[in-house]
């Protein structure tokens, strides 16, 4: 995986809103070239797993549940720095905290439905987008 590449998911509750559009249109108007693409849903064992670094923190069954509740989108995205670019694209965790111009200021309701996720580190982004992709769908 190069480390111009992120990992990102439009969480269920964007999904569920209808925001899969405007979403996808933010992230290629912020100059992202989509790799891979997906719709697909995580049980809740996918999402135990995707998200076991954060197994102790209180609000792991919460996260878990809201994750594995419907539909998420799971995309690649490649752009220079790309990790570092989305997390500036979709803004702080807390959408109370997001700036002005980012994915969570529009689209998330709340520090748990927070519409989007985006991978912290290039390690990360290798690891996340093999989760959900097989070699052969990362192009
Ligand atoms: S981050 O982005 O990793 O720095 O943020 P962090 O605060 O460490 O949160 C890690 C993931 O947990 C989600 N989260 C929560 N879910 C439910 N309730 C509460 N209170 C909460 N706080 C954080 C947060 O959205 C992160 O999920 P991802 O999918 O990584 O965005």
């Amino acid at each position: 995986m190069a480390t111009n590449r992120t990992f990102t998911m439009i969480k269920p509750d964007a999904v569920e809103k209808g925001h899969i559009g405007g979403i996808l249109g933010m992230i290629a108007d912020a100059g992202f070239k989509i790799v891979s693409l997906k719709l697909t849903q995580l049980t809740v064992a996918d999402a135990q797993a995707f998200y076991a670094v954060h197994s102790a923190r209180p609000f792991y069954g919460e996260l878990v549940e809201f994750m594995s509740r419907g539909p998420i989108v799971a995309a690649i995205l490649e752009k220079e720095n790309a990790v570092e670019e989305f997390r500036t694209l979709i803004g702080a965790t807390n959408p109370a905290d997001a700036a002005e111009g980012t994915i969570r200021k529009k689209y998330a309701t709340s520090i748990g439905e927070n519409a989007v996720h985006g991978s912290d580190s290039d390690e990360n982004a290798a690891i996340e987008s093999t989760f959900h992709f097989a070699v052969r769908e990362q192009f």
